[in-house]
């Protein structure tokens, strides 16, 4: 553990002693709400099959809302929210934010507390908890907590940092922190020599300076807090809920059944798991990258994608070793070079975004700083390159 990671239990208490907040989007007037409402319309909709009709009336708990933009868009739907978030210095935006921006009436009460102490009651339509869910464990204690808020048929929706997805983000990570050990240049500038060219490259919500604080500098941004997709498929569903809707997709594309016939549970879980691991060289990516081998060459690239996510990961502890990191991706890579994929042209991109990672591993392993910032800040690869870092996974309660 960093000694950040030890002075912080959890994520809120790190976001408490920060200057910026994680997620403040600063919309600063009617337009600027209308088009963040439009771009959280579009992800419900068209990714997640839920038309905001859904939220028009909806009681609907928020966990971790920061400032509240997220929340303010569930209240234009119509929801009655109300809004859970440790952070009492995000308060007063999300009050501004409502009393701006919202139908009146539509802020219901507005807690400070810890996920897992709120103590309500079963009336909720939809509990939401985007961006830190993952480093509330166990996972069950928090899916527990929300099949007892919710009503039947109500809707668990949840981002989290998924782990084969999240490898380019703790890449960054691992580059940046391997950049500042070395030169010894202010967190800041490394931060821009390294990413400002990667960063202005896509429209964002939020502030470089946020992003900086919120992944590079995150103690929360290790392997050990990402959740594997698969194992949340499995414990939700122990939990009593049903896959409603996810992106990346997990439901199995592929089944085929008599609309009447039973639904088997079991057997659409082991399905659904089965499809994401054939996606996770995908997540690894941000873009398709099917693999359609047989299950245990599946098997065997998940392993490589294992081996070099912990190698990265390793080098944000304390005797950081580059070189094996370097020589983890140059495997990975190696066994991408024989791997069956859906549609041969999905192999290039990914092969060429890890070669340039493996570069930047093996600089920093010769204590070159210089030629990992020219990288970083020229290669088309890994200028394009995100990863699946962001997964958004909607649980329907199972009636009982
Ligand atoms: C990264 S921000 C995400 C904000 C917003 N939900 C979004 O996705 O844009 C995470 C928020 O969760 C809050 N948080 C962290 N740990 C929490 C916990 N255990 N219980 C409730 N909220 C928590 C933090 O204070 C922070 O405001």
């Amino acid at each position: 553990m960093t000694p950040a990671a030890q002075r912080d239990s959890s994520l809120y208490e790190y976001y408490g002693r920060q200057r910026v907040l994680p997620t403040f989007a600063n919309l600063v007037d009617e337009a600027a709400v209308a088009a963040y409402e439009r771009g959280r319309a579009r992800v419900f909709a068209e990714r997640l099959s839920l038309p905001t009709r859904f939220f028009a009336g909806a009681r609907v708990l928020e966990f971790g809302s920061d400032t509240g933009e997220n929340a303010l868009c569930f209240a234009r739907w119509g929801a009655r929210m109300t809004i859970v978030e440790p952070n009492e210095r995000a308060h007063a935006a999300i009050r501004a934010y409502f009393e701006h921006y919202a139908p009146s009436g539509a802020l219901g009460p507005l807690h400070a507390a810890d996920v897992l102490s709120f103590r309500g009651e079963r009336v909720y339509d939809a509990v939401v908890a985007e961006g830190f869910i993952y480093t509330v464990r166990p996972t069950r204690a928090w899916l527990d907590a929300f099949a007892r808020l919710l009503n039947d048929d109500g809707l668990a929706i949840v981002s989290y940092y998924e782990r084969h997805g999240t490898l380019i983000e703790l890449a960054l990570k691992a580059l940046y922190s391997g950049a500042r050990r070395i030169s010894r240049r202010p967190a800041e500038e490394v931060a821009r020599r390294l990413f400002g060219v990667k960063w202005d490259s896509i429209p964002h919500t939020r502030s470089f300076e946020s992003w900086t604080m919120d992944v590079l500098e995150n103690p929360f941004v290790r392997a050990q807090w990402f959740l594997d997709a698969r194992e949340l498929l499995a414990e939700a569903d122990a939990a009593g809920f049903d896959l409603f809707s996810s992106w990346p997709v997990y439901r199995d594309p592929l089944e085929i059944a008599w609309h009447k016939a039973p639904i088997d549970r079991a057997r659409r879980l082991a399905a659904a798991r089965a499809h994401v691991e054939r996606s996770l060289l995908g997540y690894v990516c941000g873009e398709s990258a099917f693999l359609t081998g047989a299950p245990h060459d599946v098997a065997a690239i998940c392993v490589r994608i294992d081996a070099a996510l912990d190698a990265i990961d390793a080098t944000l502890g304390d005797a950081p070793d580059y070189r094996a990191a370097a020589a983890e991706l140059e495997r990975l890579d190696e066994a991408l070079r024989e791997a069956e994929l859906l549609g041969g042209e999905s192999r290039a991109p990914a092969r060429r975004l890890i070669a340039c990672l493996r570069e930047g591993f093996a600089a920093l392993g010769r204590s070159d700083v210089e030629t990992l910032e020219n990288a970083t800040s020229t290669n088309p690869a890994f200028i394009a390159g995100w990863g699946m870092p962001a997964h958004l996974a909607v649980f329907r309660r199972r009636a009982q």
